[in-house]
């Protein structure tokens, strides 16, 4: 079969850990007998040099006709002076709502082989903790009514958190989904003991439950779920929660596996169109020394071919290779503590192109 794949690079090291993972996925085309076109396109940095501003209209087009978009990371100190409205980073807030991504998924993995990278202790990651994150994208208080009043104690400025029962349940449906082809379990994060737009939310998941009973559904807290997330992540599958409580229990769970290089994740919309990047920034401190870790890159690739291309098979390819890759001890900078002899930006994807 043939793929168009929208390329955006972006700034700092997403170019460097992009080439690899074009790389991986022709191996696996060469493998499989897929053709994969990439077309790229300019966002962030890159676009406001090239084009003055952060999301040239052809970017968004060139994304809405591909299959799928792959994004390494926008950002970095050159542009880190321009208002927020101008600023790279505005192109994903932008990106995901043109293209309606209101899903967010980002797994969690401790790879048995890094076990020892995790800041908590073996016995609490077990083997191979495996949670998933689905992350309420476009909707909740990053995208409510916001402005500015006068008080009584001088200006004032509010943010309102809003969600509708339509929004729930799309993003509910994500999650039981995905449950139904893990392990079995939804946890609900909200604070419907304090939040009008929260009481809401776990009526509406409730709803929504009715339709999956094979899925065993719980609810918890904000703030007692970010306290379970490192007294026993074990108890977690699948963590449905809204925009700003994902943005902060993601970051969090990302920190149990304890390499960013490591961790990709997906932003879908209703049908399987999706956009795929690492977890992590444009690194601007490594930038240019090949010392970036491209896996995260590559195992968001692994997840395009899943869930937008329809391609387990390959897909498991690359989960496969990066698992061996780490088997066999190969180590990059990141997850070596700067050893000499980590492997490079450019040696990783070579040999994982090669396990393909
Ligand atoms: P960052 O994720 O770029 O870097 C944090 C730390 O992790 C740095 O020490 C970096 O060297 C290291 N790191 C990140 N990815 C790595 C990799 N693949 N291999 C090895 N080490 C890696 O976050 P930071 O420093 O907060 O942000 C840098 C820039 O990236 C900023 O302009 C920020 O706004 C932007 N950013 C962009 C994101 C995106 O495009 N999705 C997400 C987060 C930040
Ligand atoms: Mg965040």
């Amino acid at each position: 079969m043939n793929y168009t794949i929208a390329v955006i690079p972006g700034d700092g090291i997403g170019p460097e850990v992009m080439e690899e993972t074009k790389k991986v996925l022709e191996a696996v085309g060469r493998k499989f007998g897929h053709q994969f076109a990439f077309q790229t396109v300019l966002a962030g940095g890159a676009a406001i040099d090239a084009f003055g501003e952060c999301l040239p209209q052809n970017t968004i087009d060139v994304a809405k006709s591909a299959d799928a978009v792959l994004l390494g990371a926008v950002g970095g100190p050159k542009w880190d002076a321009l208002p927020g409205e101008q600023r790279p980073e505005k192109a994903l807030l932008r990106l995901r709502k043109e293209l309606g991504l209101y899903a967010n998924i980002r797994p969690a993995k401790v790879f048995s082989d890094l076990a020892d990278a995790s800041p908590l202790r073996p016995e609490i990651i077990g083997k191979g903790l495996d949670i998933v994150i689905v992350r309420e994208l476009t909707g909740g208080i990053y995208f409510g009514k916001r402005g500015h009043v006068e008080t009584e104690f001088g200006e004032a400025a509010y943010d309102v958190e809003q969600y509708s029962v339509g929004e729930i349940r799309r993003i509910s449906r994500t999650a039981f989904e995905m449950a139904r082809k893990r392990r079995g379990i939804v946890s609900s994060v909200d604070k419907a003991n304090v939040l009008e737009s929260s009481r809401l939310w776990r009526k509406t998941v409730n709803e929504v439950a009715e339709d999956y009973p094979d899925v065993t559904l719980n609810h918890f807290y904000v703030d007692n779920a970010s306290m379970q997330l490192i007294r026993d992540p074990r108890q977690f599958d699948v963590i449905l929660t809204s925009n700003l409580f994902g943005d902060i229990l993601s970051d969090e769970a990302s920190q149990i596996t304890g390499s960013i290089g490591m961790l990709p994740s997906a932003s879908l919309t209703d049908g399987n169109f999706g956009m795929y990047e690492p977890v992590h920034g444009s690194a601007p401190d490594i930038a240019g020394t090949g010392k970036a870790n491209p896996l995260a890159t590559i195992l968001s690739a692994a997840m395009m071919l899943r869930y937008t291309l329809n391609l387990p098979e390959e897909a498991d390819a690359i989960e496969n290779a990066v698992d061996r890759f780490l088997a066999a001890g190969f180590r990059t900078a990141d997850l070596s503590g700067g050893a000499p002899d980590a492997l490079s930006t450019k040696e990783t994807g070579d040999r994982v192109a090669a396990m393909i």
